[in-house]
């Protein structure tokens, strides 16, 4: 079985599928296959992320319809040979924890990763994946809205049984890095009441990166980050330290 990651947010824009997409891509890079299911019913957005537009067939609707056999709504990303994708639905459709788990029964043994990129809120969404997690990743910008949506996250993963939580700020502006950032970021981290595990910078180039359908520059600012947060899930100790 593969280790369940799923991604929440408590506001919309937070970064959620950025981060499901590019952390997909760091494992993925070091050899390690990731299965990523949008659950965004009605919003996709991965598919841009990894180029794949084109290529979707099925979608997570039809799984849920049993349209179509699991496997063949899989994609395969062309440009990450271990990274894959099942498209969210087109139209809104709730993705049960059966229905989660019926995919990790069939194709877990493939991944070492499965990454859900969920909707925004504390909906019954999130709490249906919330049932299969392993960890639950919470993503928050800076703002006190999006913090406090962070801990409202936090709160319904912890009731839902999700052992280890963790919480990742997005669009971090770079020039915190100059300013004794950890300092910064102790409000957030107080504020959402969950252990950090990583910062992702503001960068356009990020966000060109989501909206091109190409992999994160390996020169870039963020390309580290993801990497180190990356290996940080796998158990090994890198300091979240800012050069
Ligand atoms: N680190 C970043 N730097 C710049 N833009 C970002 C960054 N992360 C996300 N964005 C942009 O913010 C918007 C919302 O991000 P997205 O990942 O789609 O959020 P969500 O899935 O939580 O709704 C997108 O336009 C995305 O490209
Ligand atoms: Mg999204």
């Amino acid at each position: 079985m593969a280790k369940i990651i799923l991604v929440a947010s408590g506001k919309g824009g937070a970064g959620k599928s950025t981060v499901s997409a590019l952390l997909g891509e760091a494992f993925a890079f070091r050899k390690s296959p990731v299965l990523l299911m949008e659950l965004d019913s009605g919003l996709r957005s991965l598919d841009v992320a990894l180029g794949v537009t084109e290529n979707i067939v099925f979608d997570m609707g039809d799984i849920i319809r049993g349209s179509c056999e699991i496997k063949d709504a899989v994609i395969n990303c062309p440009f990450c040979p271990n990274l894959s994708l099942i498209a969210a639905a087109a139209k809104p459709i709730m993705v049960t924890d059966e229905i989660i788990r019926k995919i990790d029964r069939e194709l877990g043994n493939y991944y070492e990763f499965i990454i859900l990129d969920c909707p925004a809120g504390i909906g019954p969404e999130l709490e249906e994946a919330a049932k299969c997690a392993d960890l639950g990743l919470v993503v928050a910008t800076p703002d006190p809205s999006s913090i406090r949506g962070a801990r409202a996250a936090g709160i319904l993963l912890q009731n839902s049984g999700v052992k280890e939580r963790r919480l990742v700020i997005e669009r971090c502006p770079q020039k915190a890095k100059k300013l004794s950032p950890l300092k910064n970021l102790d409000e957030i981290i107080d504020g959402s009441e969950l252990q950090l595990i990583g910062v992702i910078w503001e960068d356009p180039d990020t966000r060109d990166a989501m909206d091109s359908g190409e992999p994160l520059d390996d020169t870039g600012v963020n390309f580290e980050t993801f990497r180190d947060l990356s290996e940080r899930i796998r158990g090994k100790n890198i300091p979240l330290g800012f050069k």
